[in-house]
This record gives C-alpha cells, structure tokens and sequence, in this order.
C-alpha cells in the first residue's frame, strides 16, 4: 500500500482519538452500520481530499465499510493530524497522503498520488482535487461517477466551473445541505475558529475588541461567540442585507479599513481574497493580532504584509509577529490559514457528525442515481437532509411534535381566512 505520513509510530494515538471522535458521531456510526449490511459503494474508487482529522477518519471507516476503496489527501498544509494520518495507514489500511506541514509542492504531490489511483468519486474540501481531475488527469473524467464537496469556497468554484461550461461531472454540494451550513459552518468554525485563536495566543476575550470581516454563516458564528464570551464585537461586509442583519443583532459595523484602528483581533470569514489589503494593514492598531476563518489563506494579503513589514519572527507557535515600517508590531496566526484546523482540531465531531452523515450518504445517493445526474451543481435532497436532522435528535435524545391531521389539511387549504 502507498502513503505519505510523517510516522506511523504515531498510530495508537490517532486511533485512541479516532475512538474518543467516534463517540460523539452518532449519526454516522448509524449510517456506517447501514453501510457493512448493505454495501452501497462497494468496489467503488473514491479520492478524498479532506482535512485530515479524527472526525475524518470515522468517514473514511464508514465508506470503506460501505465497499469502497478509499484513499485520502490533506486538503490544506496545515491541518493535518499526524497521529490520525498514521492511524488511518497502520490500523485501517487506507492510503493516506497527508503529512502536517507539508510545502506547496507535497501538497499537490499528494493530490497526484490520489488521483493516481483512478478514482470514480471524488470527496473534496475546497475544490483543489476536482480541479486538478479537470486540468491534469482530464483524460480521467469520462470513468468519474462524480464528486461531493464539503465547503463554500469549493461551492462557489464549483458553480463557475458548471458556470464555464468547465464542469464535467455532477457534483452534490453537501455544504448547501441544511443540516451542513446552519451548523458546522455557524457553530463549528464559530467555536473552532475562536478555540484556535486562544490556543495560539492565550488571549482573554472578554473586554477584547474583535473584528470579524464576513457576516455569513462563519461569520455569524464567530460574532456570536466572540461576543458570548465578553469581547466587543464590530462586523464588515459588502453585502447590505448581511450588514444590516449584523446591526439588527447588535453589532456595530463599519468598513474594513475603519473597523481595524482599534481592533485587538481581525478574523476573516468571507471565502474572498484580500479583505485585509494594504490599507487595512497599514491601519492596524498596534499589537493588534490576525488571523482567518475562511477556507484559503488569500483573504489577508499576505504579500502587501510583507512588503509593509521590516522584520518578522515567530514569538509563539503559529503566531507570527511583524514589526511594521510604520513602527507598529502585528500578529499573523497560523500564517494566515484556516485558524481552527491549523491551530486548533478543527469543529468539534458532534457538529462533524452531521456534515459527514451528508457525505456519506451524498456518495451513495451520485452511485444510486449517477444515470440521472448532468455535469452539475446539486444539492443534498432536503429528505436525506431532514433524515440527518432526525437521526441527530434521537442520538439527543430530543423530542418534537408531529402535525395534526387537522392541522395539515389546515396547511394544505387556502380558503380558510379570518
Ligand atoms: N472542517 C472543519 N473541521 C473539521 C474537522 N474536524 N474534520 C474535518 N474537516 C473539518
């Protein structure tokens, strides 16, 4: 078996916190029980490019005990878990490119040796493997059954690629799925997001002024738990109905390039490039530390930083401080990549829980239907999401009320009025 790991004496670490993960991922434990029975994937290759974590490993245990090969590459430098990126090679013999750290040119290496393996579905975060399928391994595309996608940012490349006419496989956005964006999106990277934001810099939050750039679901996230624990929270946006949202939850809003004169902490959360520019570095208070939420590390300019900088050095680890030729010092963390996944351990696997369930059962629904489908953009069926949700509920042991028949024959009627 081929793979690329920093070492596999980290094994039985990974697989003790693959375990811990496990338990708290009921929903998919359901689905992989499901999976040993029934064998939806079975002899089916499948590449994955996801962030390679303990929740990632229980998805790749469910696929493969649905019948799948599976092989496995980071999806970003920095996110990788080394002892579960062993684990997943010694104990549960999956192929795994995947190594913490790892430069830009491993990365796509690793990608490559993942393509290499002739897929027929893909499992992407980002989009990075599927546009590499439809650049280089073109000649590949014809045997794709099809692909997921785990992010926004891999959405947002997805629909302009189907867009272009570029698209030649259908793809199902698991991000769009209700029970994905409402949840891992909002309370994953709002939590995670700020986890790694301590990890890395002991700050107290309370009493902090934090500046969160993007007021989607990420966003949303990381106001409400900033705020949640004390710090004063300003918004950014460029969208009018976003901005105003944030103002109505009580957040104050102003530009980017304002907001930062007295910010301590700048998040991005908008999955566009250069939200911090020139300008907003150069208006930085001093001291003031920056880091990202969003899926690549393009939304700080990370080249007008160095040119606005003098000296840089590493004061803690992921945290990197820049002494500006204005005479300010500012903090990079995590060098301005995913801040949850390279300083913390990305979303929490309840909230992972969830998402995966929609992938796993994302990759059954493209083989099930894969007759039907045209090179497009789809989203998960609202009765897989809805399933998802019920599953989640009875693992919480939570229960709801069901309509009347009355009250659906209500629902269903339009002559009743005042
Ligand atoms: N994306 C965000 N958090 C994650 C996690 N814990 N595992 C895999 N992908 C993630």
């Amino acid at each position: 078996m081929k793979f690329h790991v920093k070492s596999l004496d980290l094994a039985p670490m990974g697989v003790q916190r693959i375990q811990w993960a496990d338990w708290h991922m009921p929903v998919l434990a359901r689905i992989r029980q499901r999976f040993e029975k029934e064998q939806p994937l079975k002899g089916l290759r499948m590449a994955c490019c996801l962030h390679v974590t303990t929740e990632t490993a229980n998805l790749m245990r469910t696929l493969q005990a649905g019948g799948a090969l599976v092989v496995v590459c980071a999806s970003n430098p920095l996110s990788t878990q080394d002892d579960v990126a062993a684990a997943l090679v010694v104990e549960y013999k999956i192929p795994t490119f995947a190594i913490k750290g790892e430069d830009n040119a491993t990365y796509y290496q690793h990608l490559r040796a993942a393509l290499e393996t002739n897929p027929q579905l893909t499992m992407d975060d980002g989009c990075d493997l599927v546009t590499l399928l439809h650049t280089e391994y073109a000649n590949q595309l014809k045997g794709m059954i099809g692909g997921t996608e785990e992010t926004t940012t891999g959405v947002i490349r997805l629909k302009a690629m189907e867009q272009s006419g570029a698209l030649k496989m259908p793809v199902l956005a698991v991000n769009d799925a209700m029970t994905k964006h409402f949840f891992d999106n909002r309370y994953g990277t709002g939590q995670s997001a700020i986890d790694g934001l301590l990890r890395a810099t002991n700050l107290l939050l309370a009493g902090a002024h934090v500046v969160v750039c993007g007021y989607g679901w990420v966003g949303k996230g990381l106001a409400a738990r900033a705020h949640g624990m004390g710090a004063r929270v300003t918004v950014t946006e460029v969208d009018p109905i976003r901005a105003l949202e944030a103002a109505m939850d009580g957040f104050a809003v102003q530009p980017v390039a304002e907001a930062v004169r007295d910010a301590d902490v700048v998040l991005t959360a908008t999955g566009s490039k250069h939200v911090l520019d020139k300008t907003a570095l150069e208006n930085l208070k001093d001291g003031a530390m920056v880091g990202n939420a969003g899926h690549f590390n393009v939304e700080i300019n990370l080249v007008a930083l160095e040119e606005l900088t003098c000296c840089r050095r590493e004061v803690r680890p992921l945290v990197h401080e820049h002494r500006l030729k204005n005479g300010k010092l500012v903090y990079l963390l995590a060098e301005g990549r995913l801040l949850n996944l390279a300083a913390a351990e990305g979303h929490p696997a309840v909230v992972m829980d969830m998402s995966f369930a929609g992938q796993a059962l994302g990759a059954e629904y493209l083989v099930q239907h894969a007759q039907e489908l045209d090179h497009k953009v789809y989203v998960l069926p609202e009765a897989l999401d809805r399933e998802i949700a019920r599953l989640k509920l009875e693992a919480m042991g939570l229960h709801i009320d069901q309509l009347t028949p009355e009250q659906q024959e209500y629902l269903r009627s339009w002559q009743a009025g005042t």
